[in-house]
């Protein structure tokens, strides 16, 4: 999610859950091939695993890019055709492209030719003029005639005439069913199913009907709920038992960036959902809104901001609101 899923977003994220598929923001290839491509590719090894967006449509491009998310060590390489900004609509990126099927699968095609990484596609259920169900069918078998193996679907339209991007993520009405349909009709494929989902009995339902979930402003808003994550899906131990475990093992990276002059202000307001709902965390937040931006400000504003919220003494507590 762009401004959203930085590095350093994901690398609390990966702190929480060691198995969950984390995605970058969308990198267009006109930045990646015309500007600073190692700023633009730039993570950690830690993060794995990791998938790059790529917004764009030209064959060429969206190869070459391709082959960059691989050379750089991604796991993954995913093409946007979800996104219903205006200012990528007019460089034929994003949800525009729902309604040119034959130009995806080409984009798709030569993204396979690039690169041994798997090529997945985010998209909507339609677009304002092309939203039936055949549409979205005619969209699904293009793209998977071309080799695409995995849709991660936004179970909404995106209306590209008379809404924000922000209304795009919020009015379109959401409809699970068709996305069910889809897995049903096409069980080849792998489905994940996108948008709304908030909580883990959600994620159990769609489970039933769909090969996975992928979660955006919840994830991002309330952190911690990736900590139950390996536990709950994947059969594998929590990877940490507090938040403030969780943010200390984040320290050192955070101190990393320092070093190499990134504001802290730029990377703590990817934190500050992490003790949502917490006692304290209240405090945490404006502990770090209050100090973080001032001119040297360091580790020292985490960690103060940190011992605002009370440490549970039984870590076991902690874990049980996850599962609530
Ligand atoms: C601030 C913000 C930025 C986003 N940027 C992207 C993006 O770069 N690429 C993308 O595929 N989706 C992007 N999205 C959409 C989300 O990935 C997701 O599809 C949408 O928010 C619905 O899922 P959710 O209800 O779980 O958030 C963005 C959403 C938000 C809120």
């Amino acid at each position: 999610m762009m401004d959203w899923t930085t590095s350093h977003y994901r690398y609390l994220a990966r702190q929480l859950s060691r198995h969950t598929l984390l995605y970058t923001e969308m990198v267009t290839t006109g930045a990646l091939i015309h500007g600073d491509t190692p700023r633009f590719l730039r993570h950690n090894s830690e993060e794995y695993p990791l998938a790059l967006q790529l917004g764009g449509s030209n064959p060429k491009e969206l190869a070459h890019c391709a082959a960059l998310a691989e050379q750089y060590g991604f796991d993954e390489v995913n093409l946007n055709v979800g996104c219903p900004s205006d200012r990528v609509q007019n460089n034929m990126i994003g949800a525009c492209l729902m309604a040119h099927p034959d130009k995806v699968a080409e984009g798709v095609r030569a993204m396979i030719a690039a690169t041994s990484l798997p090529v997945t596609v985010k998209h909507r259920i339609g677009i304002d003029g092309r939203e039936s169900w055949d549409d979205l069918c005619e969209f699904i078998e293009k793209v998977s005639g071309a080799g695409c193996r995995t849709f991660i679907v936004h179970a909404r339209i995106a209306v590209l005439e008379g809404l924000s991007p922000k209304e795009n993520r919020n009015v379109p009405p959401l409809k699970y069913d068709w996305v069910y349909r889809l897995k049903a009709r096409y069980p080849h494929l792998e489905i994940i199913i996108n948008g709304g989902i908030r909580t883990f009995a959600e994620c159990r339902e769609h489970l039933e009907h769909t090969d996975g979930v992928m979660l955006g402003r919840e994830a991002y808003h309330n952190p911690w709920l990736l900590a139950g994550v390996d536990s709950e899906f994947f059969g594998q131990p929590m990877p940490v038992q507090s938040r403030h475990d969780a943010l200390r093992a984040v320290l050192p990276f955070i101190q990393d960036e320092l070093d190499r002059g990134v504001y802290l202000s730029h990377i703590s307001r990817h934190l500050m959902g992490l003790f949502l709902g917490q006692p304290g965390g209240r405090q945490f937040r404006r502990y770090i809104s209050e100090n973080a931006h001032k001119p040297g400000s360091g580790l020292e504003v985490i960690e103060q901001a940190m011992a605002r919220v009370p440490e549970p003494a039984d870590s076991v507590t902690d874990s049980a609101i996850v599962s609530a």
